[in-house]
């Protein structure tokens, strides 16, 4: 039962949001009101630089992957895993110290598909690097990446429940990514 306390404490580690914290903390602007606006580390990299945009990346994808590897740790079932997983992702998006205005979601979910299975998160990430090698459009490799982490996740993991999450989190991050895709398909996006 204890284990379901989790699932607020992956939403509220989720809510952290790496990139606003990070810009406060390296006195950088506020990424909302830089750029593309967006609280990410693509965001972060356009006016803070790599260093910046490391330490967000590598927050927000922490933030995905500690609770889920908890969850593990604690023998939970796979259904509570997702859950779990889902959680952290949402936190994210829908960030509970932040006015509920997050970010797009794509290190978070990265870092919750490592919990699941490394290989599930690493070939997600291989395929982000492939995507950005050919393109050098960050939310298009993230587009694709997205799109293809649920047949991964069905063909390298099998469980309805992870298979799901996978899924839930591919549709909120179209949904987020609903004006890079615009600029997509006008030619638009950088
Ligand atoms: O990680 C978010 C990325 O896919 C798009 O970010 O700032 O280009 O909208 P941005």
């Amino acid at each position: 039962m204890m284990e379901w306390l989790l699932v607020p404490l992956a939403y509220s580690v989720g809510s952290v949001c790496s990139a606003i914290v990070v810009c406060r903390l390296m006195g950088l602007p506020d990424p909302r009101e830089q750029g593309s606006g967006n609280p990410g580390a693509t965001n972060v990299m356009r006016f803070g630089g790599k260093k910046a945009a490391g330490i967000t990346l590598l927050g927000d994808s922490l933030k995905g992957l500690l609770p889920v590897y908890a969850g593990k740790m604690l023998g939970v079932p796979t259904e509570l895993l997702a859950i779990i997983g889902l959680a952290a992702f949402m936190g994210h998006l829908y960030p509970v110290f932040f006015g509920f205005k997050g970010g797009k979601g794509v290190a978070t979910s990265v870092g919750v598909l490592l919990g699941f299975s490394w290989l599930l998160g690493g070939a997600v990430m291989a395929t982000w690097l492939l995507m950005y090698k050919i393109g050098k459009i960050s939310s298009l490799s993230a587009l694709v990446a997205s799109v293809l982490s649920s047949l991964y996740a069905w063909f390298l993991i099998g469980d309805p429940a992870i298979v799901s999450a996978t899924a839930v989190m591919t549709v909120f991050l179209l949904w987020r990514h609903k004006t890079n895709i615009e600029r997509l398909l006008t030619g638009e996006e950088t």
